[in-house]
């Protein structure tokens, strides 16, 4: 499967790098709502170190992907597909971009204000604060990071279930051509589609420059010596 994405499909690195984000967020999300409700004993510090650590990878990674996007082509939306949904769903994507990084980064910025402990990427090397520790501001920081994750699912949620309208009731490639291992199929198809139309375009092409009653055709179907 080519690396690049093209005018109708997603390549290898766009589809990665989108369904490795949904998997952290998932392990994210569930990491951060398990973890503030457990007891403050010294064993949940493995926990946070985790939650920091896969958090800033989450950051790494929307990065690395906004950076791809600007040199790999965007598949264009379906020829079905209405103006206005076109338009929306690049709203929708503008809008999870953003709160991908946000989420993320308001993390950080909390654990920089609250100022605990050092922050070390799997335990590898230290992270520098994001700002200086200021305890005044805590409480609307750690606010931001939970509502802005919370958006963050509300947004994903509707992006999701668009992605079922197109597949199951529009019926077109949205989603199928973003899931993993089906450029292949998609690919074929498209080949046996063109193969076909450009059967016709010539077969059209033959029948107008050599109309079936010019007596070159029909010289062209006589039989020898008939
Ligand atoms: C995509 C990335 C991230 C997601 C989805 C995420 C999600 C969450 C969630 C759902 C909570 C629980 C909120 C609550 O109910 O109070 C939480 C808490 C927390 N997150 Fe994140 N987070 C992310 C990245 C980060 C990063 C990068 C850091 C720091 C470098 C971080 C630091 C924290 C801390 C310290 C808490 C605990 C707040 C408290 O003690 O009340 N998070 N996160
Ligand atoms: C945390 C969850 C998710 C995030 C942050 C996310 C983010 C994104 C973004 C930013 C794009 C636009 C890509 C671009 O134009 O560069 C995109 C495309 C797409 N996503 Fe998601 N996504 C999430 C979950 C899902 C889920 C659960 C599904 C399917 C059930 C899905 C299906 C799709 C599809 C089909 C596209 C391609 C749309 C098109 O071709 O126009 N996404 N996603």
């Amino acid at each position: 499967m080519p690396l690049k994405s093209d005018l109708q499909h997603w390549g290898s690195v766009a589809k990665t790098l989108h369904w490795l984000v949904v998997l952290l967020i998932l392990v994210q999300g569930a990491l951060g709502l398990v973890m503030v409700g457990l007891p403050k004993k010294p064993f949940i510090l493995a926990f946070y170190s985790l939650h920091k650590s896969i958090g800033m990878t989450v950051l790494i990674l929307a990065a690395l992907r906004l950076g791809w996007r600007a040199f790999d082509p965007r598949p264009q939306e379906p020829a079905s597909t209405p103006h206005w949904q076109a338009l929306g769903a690049r709203a929708g994507h503008a809008l999870l971009y953003l709160l991908l990084f946000a989420v993320p980064l308001s993390g950080w910025w909390f654990d920089s204000l609250a100022a605990l402990r050092p922050l070390y990427f799997f335990g590898l090397f230290e992270i520098p604060p994001l700002a200086t520790p200021n305890p005044g501001m805590k409480a609307f920081a750690r606010g931001a990071h939970e509502w802005l994750f919370w958006l963050l699912v509300a947004v994903a949620l509707g992006h999701a279930a668009m992605a079922f309208v197109h597949q199951f009731i529009c019926k077109d490639s949205t989603l199928s051509r973003m899931l993993p291992g089906r450029r292949t199929l998609a690919t074929s198809a498209a080949t046996r589609m063109s193969e076909s139309t450009s059967a016709t375009l010539e077969k059209l092409h033959v029948e107008r420059t050599i109309p079936a009653a010019s007596p070159v055709a029909g010289s062209a179907r006589r039989k020898p010596g008939a």
